[in-house]
């Protein structure tokens, strides 16, 4: 089992980043067996497909992985990279161009969604978004590829080029490529703001205490749950309680995600008490919790030596790891 899974990269990093995406990272790295192995990368090359800034996409970059360590992926047991110092990617993306069809990109509903009405105005990077997704996976002979429903269709995008490619220049018996699978990511939990629980928890939002960051210290991830919009009821003691209670059950379901227990389960504690006993304690359980991460993060923050080659072990890896692929693909392609 080969499991490869990427994440945009960006800055200010909040607890949503983290019991949203990061988290699942670490999971599936721990449920890994002897002789699987996981490859993360930081989806930098995707980044250029959007309007960027280059000074803010490189920050961002650094600070993700900075995150995504100090969250508890172990760069000894995992490879960890990012996608633009693995020249691979971008070759092998050019390589497949020739496989995959217009017509097949025109259909993905990403594509429409973010172009619109627009479509003559977007990059020629957006559009074929999905064949670098494609050779991100490919490029390894990946097995196992964790798809929320939003990617389902560019991992089946990846296979239809695998087959292509493997019917039109491969022998039958000497594929390629490898035709990855879908695996669905255990479910994470959607965070929502801490002052408007109709809104997700994000970085774009102007408010600093609508969100809590792995930067911030005790103190400051105290006053922002202290502050934390709620209403004036106790909590009730059963999920059914919380229905149109937006905030209050945000405040529930971040206490359930960070104790990984249940909804059901905080209720059963803590049902019939107030907000002024229910916020200190999820204070001091936020506070146990990003402690170690938030050392961490800011340590490795400063220490962009140690950081950096931690990106370049595992670049140096993943380039080992596509090198037979890569010259597979361009010889069956008479190149
Ligand atoms: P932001 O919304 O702050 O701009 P991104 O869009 O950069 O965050 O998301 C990076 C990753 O973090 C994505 O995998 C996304 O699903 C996850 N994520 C972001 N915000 C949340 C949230 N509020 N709850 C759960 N997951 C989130
Ligand atoms: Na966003």
């Amino acid at each position: 089992m080969r499991v490869v899974s990427g994440i945009q990269p960006t800055g200010n990093l909040h607890l949503g980043n983290y019991l949203g995406a990061i988290r699942n990272w670490v999971r599936m790295q721990d449920d890994m067996q002897d002789g699987e192995q996981c490859l993360f990368f930081l989806a930098d090359l995707h980044a250029i497909s959007m309007p960027h800034d280059p000074a803010e996409l490189h920050r961002g970059t650094l600070e993700m992985a900075a995150a995504v360590v100090a969250c508890g992926i172990d760069p000894h047991r995992s490879i960890l990279f990012n996608q633009a110092q693995v020249p691979a990617h971008a070759e092998m993306q050019w390589l497949l161009n020739g496989t995959a069809r217009m017509g097949w990109l025109n259909r993905m509903t990403q594509w429409k969604d973010k172009a619109g009405k627009n479509r003559e105005g977007q990059s020629v990077a957006l559009f074929a978004y999905p064949v670098l997704q494609a050779a991100d996976v490919l490029l390894y002979q990946t097995t196992h590829v964790p798809v929320g429903e939003d990617q389902k269709q560019h991992l089946e995008l990846a296979r239809d080029i695998a087959q292509k490619f493997n019917n039109d220049f491969a022998g039958e018996d000497t594929p390629v490529f490898t035709l990855p699978e879908a695996i669905t990511p255990p479910q994470a939990a959607r965070i929502m703001s801490l002052r408007d629980g109709s809104k997700k928890m994000s970085k774009s939002d102007p408010s600093e205490m609508s969100r809590i960051e792995l930067a911030d210290d005790a103190d400051t991830v105290m006053k922002k749950v202290k502050k934390a919009k709620t209403d004036p009821e106790p909590l009730p003691s059963e999920a059914g309680g919380l229905v149109g209670r937006a905030e209050a059950l945000n405040l529930v379901t971040i206490y359930a995600a960070v104790a990984d227990t249940t909804v059901e389960a905080v209720l059963g504690e803590y049902g019939g008490e107030g907000f002024g006993k229910f916020k200190p304690a999820l204070g001091e359980l936020l506070v146990e919790t990003l402690r170690p991460i938030s050392t961490r993060f800011n340590e490795l923050l400063d220490d962009r030596e140690a950081l950096d080659a931690i990106l370049a072990r595992g670049a140096s890896q993943a380039r080992e790891l596509a090198r037979p692929t890569l010259d597979a693909t361009y010889s069956a392609l008479g190149l």
